[in-house]
Parts: C-alpha cells; structure tokens; sequence
C-alpha cells in the first residue's frame, strides 16, 4: 500500500516534471554548487558550526543532497528519508554508505535528540502538515544542532502551478514569514534567513537552544 502525503498518495505528490528534474542531472549539479555551499555559507557566515557528527537528509530524494553532504562534511553517521519508496531505493543505491529510511516527516521514527545536524532541501512545500514537520525536526535535532533547510515560499508553488501545471497541496503553500514563525514557535532559533530569486527561493539556518549548556548563576 502506498504512503500517503495527506489526501495525496506520496507518488502522486512528486508527478511530471518535477519528478523528472527531481532525478535529473541539472538538480545533482544545482545540489552541488548552489543549494548545499549556499546553505553552508549561510550558517559559516553566522558563526554556526556544522557539527559532522550525524547528519540527516530529511526528504532526501534521488540522493544528490546526501552525496554532497558526505563529500563536503564527511559525517560520522549520515542517514536519509523520504516518503517515496523509490526515492529511498535510489537514495540507497546512491549514497551506500547512508542509512536511507522510508519515513513521513511529520511522524518520524527516530529518537528524541538524534541529529547534530539536518538539512531539507525543497521538502516542505509537498508536506500539507508542515507546522507538524517543523516540529518533528526539531524534537530530533540534539540540542546546539543545527537545521539548515531551503524551499519555495508560496509566491513560488502558485507560479509553478499556473505556468507549468505542477499541482501541490494548497495547505503546503507557505509566506517565507509564516515558516520563519513556525521554525519559532517549534522551539528553534532563525539565526539567518535569506530569500532569492525575487522572493521564490529562500534559505533558513536555526539551531536548536542547549539549555543544559547555560550556566546559572546563584
Ligand atoms: C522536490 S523533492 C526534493 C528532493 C531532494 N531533497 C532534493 O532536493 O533533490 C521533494 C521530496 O520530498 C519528499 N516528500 C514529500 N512529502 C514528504 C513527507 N511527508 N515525508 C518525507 N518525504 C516527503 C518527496 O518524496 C520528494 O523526494
């Protein structure tokens, strides 16, 4: 039986074009120099540290993000996961080295506290519960970690639906400000935000506050 994205069999939601340039060699090559540099420059440009320590790729894909990522951070642990079974084949056949898992993002498998850092790139605006996806990453990241995510905010699925008939969900469509507030309300904190490309792509960098770490005076 097929996993479901809300009312959306999770195959249907990735369909057409998006899913041909989803597997393509142009998005490997924009993982690879422009969306994984971005983010890391991003976060270096804000004091934040990647820790290599594990890293997961949250929606993950054909596996072009967690080759990146094990080529540029060289993680001690580095896990995938994606809703599509085969996305995850792919993932795997990819990246042998990852642990690639099938999982929904709203409701993951994994242990509180699990991840140094997370990356997501281009996830959300498939996910009609996104607040709830937001929430999960944030009950997975250790405390100091760090979520590095990018996406299209809604200006850009509307375009994408108007001129090339791609469908999403419309609860999945978001203003860069309403995911920036609910990175917030889950509990993280936006050190950098950055939208491009006349406001259709944007960056977010947060971490994850380490309350243990603070030391209280008597
Ligand atoms: C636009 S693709 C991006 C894939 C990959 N991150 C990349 O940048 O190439 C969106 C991905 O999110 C996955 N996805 C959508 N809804 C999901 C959910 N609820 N849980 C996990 N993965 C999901 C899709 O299966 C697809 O692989």
């Amino acid at each position: 039986m097929a996993a479901k994205v809300g009312h959306m069999p999770a195959d249907e939601a990735m369909r057409g074009i998006e899913r041909r340039f989803m597997y393509s060699p142009l998005k490997h090559l924009m993982q690879r120099a422009y969306e994984v540099p971005s983010l890391l420059r991003l976060a270096r440009r804000h004091g934040v540290t990647i820790s290599s320590g594990r890293v997961l790729d949250a929606g993950c894909g054909a596996g072009f993000g967690l080759e990146t990522i094990a080529h540029t951070l060289h993680p001690a642990e580095l896990h995938g996961c994606d809703i599509d079974p085969s996305a995850v084949q792919r993932a795997r056949t990819r990246v042998p080295e990852a642990i690639v898992s099938l999982e929904d993002v709203t409701s993951m498998n994994y242990p509180p506290d699990t991840f140094d850092a997370i990356f997501m790139f281009g996830v959300l605006h498939h996910v009609p519960r996104w607040q709830q996806a937001v929430s999960e990453l944030e009950r997975i990241l250790t405390p100091g970690g760090t979520l590095l995510l990018d996406d299209h905010p809604k200006r850009s699925v509307d375009l994408m639906e108007r001129i090339l008939r791609i469908p999403h969900p419309l609860e999945s469509r978001f203003r860069w400000e309403e995911l920036t507030n609910a990175i917030g309300d889950a509990g993280l904190s936006v050190v950098a935000s950055e939208l491009h490309l006349a406001g259709h792509f944007g960056y977010v960098v947060c971490t994850k506050p380490d309350h243990g770490s603070v030391s209280s005076t008597p």
